[in-house]
């Protein structure tokens, strides 16, 4: 007999559990970094502008094919109209390549919370300590292995009781933090070695008055596609996840409200997390300093940050990487749904079966990339950068290639295929109104495919804007 499906106890629910998907490192580690270099308030406002239009879009097709088509991603495009199989296989390995790194990475974030957390808080300033604790053959995998246990149990006990129940807790609280983070961090002053005095304040400035000296049209255009790529990351489109969450949706439920209250969250958090990093890193490492992102800004230069506070960079470190915890989990625990609802629903699976089998899988991926730091080192080149090892050799497939390709094809599908109608009955089935109608129709049809592909040429470094 077919289980029935199971589904999110209430708008709430899924709200945040998409939400805390959303939030993930790319809103703390990117979005700061990219709004520093791109003009401040011009990134800002041409990032807000894509979220209500493209961003829209895209989250609302996906969201749609998961609630109609009842499947998780490996069969949903099937079920949407036949022949698309394929599309489901690609938009099933995109999840199944990044959950093994993604868990190395939240790995490094539990060891940075314990350092913290045992007052380490200099010693994890120092230059090389990073590199050194990578590199290390145990600890790298114990860490990767503390946080995957936290994803898996999660996942075992299923769509109400693991990752809805989590995300209301976890969001309210994460939410608190970086708003308490981005409040000290307006309040920090700083006098460097060399007598200049810099404040939070004047970094905020950065972050939000829009900077347009020596904007050109080709300037403009790389802040678009910076912009793009970016939103493009964080809403976790082209991931399957929010097919696997739109799958457990009420038909009743209101897509387009829940929809607009899942970007609000995402963006708000990124701009908050820029509030809370850009001042503090401009206040105690100058302007130079808002040139890191990713791991480099969260291992590296963050650390030398709240050491440099003195005593309050103990608290301040250990509650930041509790947030960061807390958003990389979330993250975490809906790829690993995206995978396992695949399994259960193509192969007829039970969850328990699915996820141990998919956790077994991931496992084993994640101590190979691991030891792409130690036993299996080696330094490859791809079309984007030089030296690289295994994690972004799997963050390059996924990211740069398979996700826009994914993308594309779903832009294809609906807007040419099967027709946005079938995206806007979705949506309306419920009675509620779709807003952004005809908006939505063109985008889907002809802009968003267009930005899309301008995004792949970018990422795998065809065109260099
Ligand atoms: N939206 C997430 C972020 O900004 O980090 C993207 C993501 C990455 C989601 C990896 C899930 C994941 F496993």
């Amino acid at each position: 007999m077919e289980q029935k499906r199971s589904s999110f106890g209430g708008t709430i629910g899924f709200v945040l559990a998409a939400a805390g998907s959303a939030v993930g490192l790319g809103n703390i580690w990117r979005f700061p970094y990219l709004a520093a270099k791109d003009g401040g308030g011009l990134f800002i406002i041409v990032y807000l502008i894509l979220a209500l239009t493209f961003g829209f879009s895209l989250l609302t097709t996906e969201v749609a094919i998961g609630r109609k088509s009842k499947q998780g991603p490996l069969t949903a495009y099937g079920k949407i109209k036949k022949g698309w199989g394929f599309l489901g296989v690609l938009g099933c390995l995109v999840p199944a390549i990044i959950l093994p790194y993604y868990c190395v990475i939240g790995g490094w974030v539990v060891k940075y919370l314990s350092v913290f957390l045992t007052g380490g808080c200099s010693a994890a300033a120092e230059d090389g300590y990073f590199t050194s604790f990578i590199s290390g053959t145990y600890e790298p995998i114990i860490m990767m292995a503390l946080f995957f246990c936290i994803v898996a149990f999660v996942i075992f006990r299923g769509v109400n009781k693991g990752i809805e129940s989590m995300s209301k807790v976890i969001m309210p609280i994460l939410l608190i933090l970086v708003v308490g983070i981005a409040v000290f961090s307006l309040t920090i002053k700083y006098e460097s070695p060399d007598g200049t005095v810099r404040t939070g304040l004047q970094g905020l400035k950065i972050l939000l008055v829009p900077n347009l000296k020596g904007v050109t049209a080709g300037k403009f255009l790389n802040v678009l596609v910076d912009a793009m790529g970016q939103l493009f990351f964080s809403l976790s489109v082209a991931m399957g996840i929010m097919i696997a969450y739109g799958s457990y949706v009420n038909d009743k439920a209101n897509l387009s409200k829940s929809i607009n209250q899942i970007e609000i969250f995402d963006t708000a958090v990124a701009i908050l997390a820029g509030v809370m990093i850009v001042p503090a890193v401009f206040a105690f490492m100058g302007q130079d300093g808002l040139d890191s992102s990713g791991p480099g800004l969260m291992f590296i230069s963050l650390p030398k940050v709240f050491a440099a506070m003195g005593r309050a960079g103990d608290i301040i470190g250990f509650l930041f990487f509790a947030m960061v915890l807390f958003a990389a989990l979330t993250s975490a625990i809906s790829i690993m749904e995206a995978v396992v609802a695949s399994f259960m629903d193509a192969f007829k699976m039970s969850r328990v079966k699915a996820a141990i089998l998919e956790g077994l899988i991931a496992f084993a991926g994640a101590v190979i990339v691991c030891l792409g730091y130690n036993k299996l080192y080696f330094e490859a080149k791809l079309p984007v950068a030089d030296g690289v090892q295994i994690l972004d050799i799997l963050d390059y497939i996924s990211n740069n290639v398979l996700m826009p390709a994914v993308a594309i094809a779903t832009c294809i599908l609906i807007g040419w295929v099967v027709k946005p109608k079938t995206v806007i009955d979705e949506v309306e089935k419920s009675g509620c109104i779709m807003g952004r109608k005809k908006l939505y129709v063109v985008m889907i049809k002809y802009i968003a495919p267009v930005l899309l592909f301008v995004l792949f040429l970018k990422s795998i470094g065809i065109i260099n804007l």
